[in-house]
């Protein structure tokens, strides 16, 4: 039994040689087996061991060709991979090249990565290939189409990141049948020599950035085309005449373009077209079929947003298949052929903004399920179709800017699946039929400026987001409940009676409320200032009455009140002072009393025009009295204000100048470093307003004055005391807003611009204090306030408040001055208690003292970095 045993292996390996060979040979063939299913679980682990590949595992590995994913031939060799939407993610793995007789790999909508994977060049039998709808990106190898397998069909790459141009060796791979490179950063031109791939059935371009360019005239020779998709391709010329050749194509779709000529009259000739899509490009002309109409099987027409004109042909009222038909932003004349009425596949019909003429099709709706019409801008007229719903699909009827008459027919208002209805701008009478009201899906309806008349139920649709009906000759109550009506227009009809007391409940989501116009009573309900979102509200021309109710001033958002024109009466509430609130109109009614002193600002200068019974303090409003003359008749105070007034009469000519001081601190905003020089400082527009040249101020910053040397630079004091110029530039409206941002430079030792995410300074600082921060947190450290830090506050607040976003609510420039002036007062104080004290940087707002230093610096370049041994105190 010894003898035998050597023979065995002797005789194995006579046969090895052989067995090797076979695979060689032919790859289909079982040996591999073992390999193959090791390159597959080398592919998931490249993956990462993704959930989705569970059932590829060791102990199965005889079992592969079971595994989920995976297709092998007869012969028990994997030629399939189709692992579309499996949710893998990660590099391609090397180990698929492996797989030597692939022909089918399908990986398309995953997450993969990196650039286009050449290991497939070594699966020599690949026929298909879909990589789309990931994330490959990289420029496609210029060898692509000489190394991969000649035997491929289909190469699908769309939907990734490649970049570079279309390299020209796929014109190599003559097999090809589908080539679908769209939704790529695609550059260059189209290679021409993609014309000989005349087996291609399937030319996919779409959106990718390539030079503007025509399509190659070597395409002539792509006769197999079924689908062309070249829209959003940069495409200029004109749509090439070959197309009309292409006879068995299906799909062309060419939109999105900068085409330019009309389209070829043999287009409409091919017979098998169904998709014809060239919208938004260039064409013109008038759109032409003739008697060699053959495109029978036509479902989808779009030639929207060109230049085309003429009239929509006959022909196309008997297209059976046809679905959607969009001419829209065209030049189409002509009326609408009756025979498209009678369609029986018709979907969406969107002819907006042409010139069409005559009445829509009488039997439109009634033949197919119809779902969509558009017909507005036009020059149509007659009746609305009676029949539009009859299928039962009808969501959406466009027909504004149009002449129809006639009155809504009771088919579209009893409508059940109808969501939108816009037939504002035309001639319709009657009344509308209640139904529409509670219609059950509707949410957008606009009747606007026709003629019609009928009231409105208390309770309208509940999916009812808009409702414009302005300008008809609705009658009745204002509804009260519309629970998702957001923006509610009713000027100018005949509504009456009392606005419903709860409106504030049954409409919570009202951003615009117009009942401007109306005949309505009664007085403004308290509940509307629960309304959280309304923005605009106009109830001004009506019979209103009764007092402005204060809860108004708890609106949110509120930004535009007009209830002029009315019976109001009382006085204005001081808490309808609101920062968001723009435009307030409460002219011509009876209000009384004091204008709240937050509106003497120049937004709100005509908001109080005929009141007769107003007054007020402040030389703002215009059309409203002053309070003063009708009292003392102190015409010598007139223009100024009466907190103001005190202030100058006890303090004098004195606090006057420490004002113009506190207000002309000028700091170095410019980087600390450097030495600066002149032109850098920041001059801010508000010191011209008040009558300050740039010299003047400039001359004053000397080392004579410099109070403190903080984060941003130093502090110097300019003193201004041109008494007329300041009287008479405070009243008038100067830029409040640049001098917030100087206080807030001042304050913070930042510049205007450095706000990090929160924009610019004054948006930091905003949000800083709003959000509850700490003022001396945001302050300046490096100066030292000590002892003054209450004043810094104030400083800093004013900056904010001068700052804020709406200017309405902006203070004046005289409080502002006020407040510096107490705040100067204050420091005044403290600043003789301390007397004698020595700080190492004055405070901002000490009032001016007598300058002593001896010897005033030159003027000329001034070194910030040396001045650390200054003396400022008295
Ligand atoms: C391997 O896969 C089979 C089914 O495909 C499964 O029954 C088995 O539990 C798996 N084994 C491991 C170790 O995951
Ligand atoms: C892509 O795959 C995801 C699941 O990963 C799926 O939800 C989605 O519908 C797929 N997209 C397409 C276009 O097939
Ligand atoms: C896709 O895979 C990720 C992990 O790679 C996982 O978090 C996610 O839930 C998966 N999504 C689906 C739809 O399976
Ligand atoms: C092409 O894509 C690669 C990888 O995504 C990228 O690194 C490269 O910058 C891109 N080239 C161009 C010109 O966009
Ligand atoms: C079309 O193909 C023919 C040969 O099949 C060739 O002679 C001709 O040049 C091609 N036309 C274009 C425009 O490339
Ligand atoms: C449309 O074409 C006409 C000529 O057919 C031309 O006069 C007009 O300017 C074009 N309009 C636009 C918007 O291109
Ligand atoms: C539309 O066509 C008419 C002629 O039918 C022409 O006068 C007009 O300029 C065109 N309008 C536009 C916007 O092209
Ligand atoms: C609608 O207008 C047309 C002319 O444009 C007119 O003949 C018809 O009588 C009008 N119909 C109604 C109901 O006013
Ligand atoms: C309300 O309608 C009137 C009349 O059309 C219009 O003048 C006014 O601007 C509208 N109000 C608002 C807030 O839009
Ligand atoms: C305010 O309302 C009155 C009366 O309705 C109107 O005449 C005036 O133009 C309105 N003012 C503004 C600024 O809208």
């Amino acid at each position: 039994m010894e003898a035998p045993r050597p023979c065995l292996p002797g005789l194995l390996l006579a046969l090895l040689p052989c067995c090797c060979l076979l695979p060689r040979a032919a790859p289909q063939s079982s040996q591999p087996a073992a390999d193959e299913a090791q390159l597959l679980l080398q592919i998931k682990r490249a993956w990462g061991d993704p959930p989705v590949l569970a059932g590829w595992n060791a102990s199965s590995a005889g079992a592969r060709c079971a595994w989920p994913y995976v297709g092998c031939n007869t012969a028990g060799s994997v030629t399939k991979l189709t692992l579309a939407d499996a949710n893998v993610s990660g590099p391609f793995p090397d180990a698929v090249g492996g797989l030597a007789g692939l022909t089918h790999l399908d990986v398309s909508n995953n997450s993969i990565t990196g650039v286009f994977p050449t290991t497939l060049y070594r699966c020599a039998s690949l026929r298909y290939i879909d990589l789309s709808e990931n994330y490959f990106g990289g420029e496609l190898p210029a060898n692509i189409g000489n190394r991969l397998a000649a035997t491929l069909t289909t190469l699908v790459l769309s939907g990734n990141e490649f970049n570079g141009t279309i390299p020209r060796s796929l014109s190599s791979l003559l097999n090809l049948r589908h080539l679908e490179l769209d939704n790529n950063r695609l550059v260059g031109t189209v290679p021409a020599g993609l014309g000989a791939l005349t087996r291609l059935q399937t030319l996919w371009l779409a959106s990718n950035p390539f030079v503007p360019g025509e399509l190659p005239a070597s395409f002539k020779n792509l006769t197999s085309l079924v689908s062309l998709w070249a829209a959003q391709s940069n495409l200029v010329g004109d749509l090439p005449s070959y197309l009309a050749d292409m006879q068995e194509l299906e799909v062309l779709d060419i939109s999105e373009n900068s085409l330019i000529g009309s389209i070829p009259l043999g287009v409409w000739s091919l017979k098998k077209l169904q998709k014809m899509t060239v919208f938004r490009n260039k064409l013109t002309g008038d759109m032409v079929v003739d008697d060699g109409f053959a495109a029978k099987s036509l479902t989808i027409i779009d030639v929207s947003e060109n230049n085309l004109s003429g009239v929509i042909p006959e022909v196309f009222g008997h297209l059976q298949n046809l679905r959607q038909l969009h001419l829209f932003s065209n030049n189409f004349s002509g009326e609408i052929p009756a025979s498209i009425g009678r369609l029986p596949s018709l979907w969406t019909l969107r002819l907006y903004s042409n010139m069409i003429t005559g009445t829509l099709p009488l039997e439109l709706g009634k033949h197919s399920s119809l779902g969509y019409v558009e017909v507005d801008d036009n020059e149509l007229t007659g009746a609305i179709p009676e029949g539009l719903c009859a299928g039962g699909q009808f969501h959406y009827l466009t027909a504004e800017h149009n002449h129809l008459n006639g009155s809504i027919p009771a088919g579209l208002a009893n409508c059940a699946t109808l969501v939108t209805l816009d037939l504002d701008n035309n001639q319709l009478t009657g009344d509308v039929p209640e139904a529409l009201w509670t219609a059950t899906q509707l949410e957008f309806l606009a009747l606007q400026s026709n003629r019609l008349t009928g009231s409105l139920p208390a309770s309208m649709s509940a999916d009812l987001t808009t409702l414009h009906i302005g300008n008809n000759q609705f009658g009745g109550n204002i509804p009260a409940s519309a629970v998702m009506l957001q923006v509610f227009t009713a000027e100018n009809n005949q509504f009456s009676g009392a606005i419903p007391a709860s409106l504030g409940d049954g409409m919570p989501l009202l951003q615009t409320l117009n009942l401007s116009g109306n005949q309505l009573s009664g007085a403004i309900p308290k509940s509307v200032a629960s309304l959280r979102q309304l923005t605009f509200m106009d109830m001004s021309r009506n019979q209103l009455s009764g007092a402005i109710p204060a809860e108004l001033g708890a609106m949110p958002v509120l930004s535009v009140l007009d209830i002029s024109s009315n019976d109001l009466s009382g006085a204005i509430p001081p808490e309808l002072v609101k920062p968001n609130l723009n435009a307030l109109n409460l002219s011509s009614n009876h209000l009384s009393g004091q204008v709240p002193i937050g509106f003497a600002t120049g937004a709100y200068d005509n908001s109080f025009r005929d009141n007769p019974g107003l007054c007020t303090e402040a030389p703002v409003p215009a059309g409203v009295r002053s309070c003063a003359a009708a009292g003392s008749q102190d015409s010598s105070s007139r223009g100024v204000s009466h907190a103001l007034r005190t202030g100058l009469l006890v303090a004098g000519g004195a606090l006057l100048a420490a004002a113009a001081f506190a207000l002309l601190l000028v700091r170095d905003i410019k980087k600390r470093p450097r030495v600066a020089v002149r032109d850098e400082w920041k001059i801010t527009p508000f010191v011209q307003d008040l009558g300050f040249g740039e010299a003047s101020i400039l001359r004053e910053l000397t080392e004579e004055n410099l109070i403190g040397r903080g984060g941003s630079g130093h502090v110097y004091r300019v003193t201004y005391t041109n008494q007329r110029a300041y009287t008479n530039k405070v009243n008038e409206k100067v830029d409040v807003y640049s001098f917030g941002v100087v206080l807030l430079e001042l304050t913070t030792g930042k510049e205007a611009s450095a706000g990090g995410e929160h924009g610019c300074l004054a948006e930091w600082a905003r949000h800083h204090y709003q959000s509850g921060g700490s003022i001396p947190d945001a302050t300046d450290k490096s100066i030292g306030y000590a002892g003054y830090s209450e004043e810094i506050q104030v400083v800093f607040r004013l900056g904010v408040l001068c700052t804020t976003d709406m200017p309405s609510s902006r203070p004046i420039m005289k409080d502002v001055l006020q407040i510096l002036l107490n705040c100067s007062e204050q420091t005044r104080q403290k600043s003789k208690m301390e007397n004698g004290q020595e700080y190492e940087a004055a405070p901002l707002l000490l009032p001016q003292r007598r300058s002593r230093r001896k010897q005033p610096s030159n003027g000329t370049g001034i070194d910030m970095e040396e001045n650390s041994d200054f003396d400022s105190t008295v």
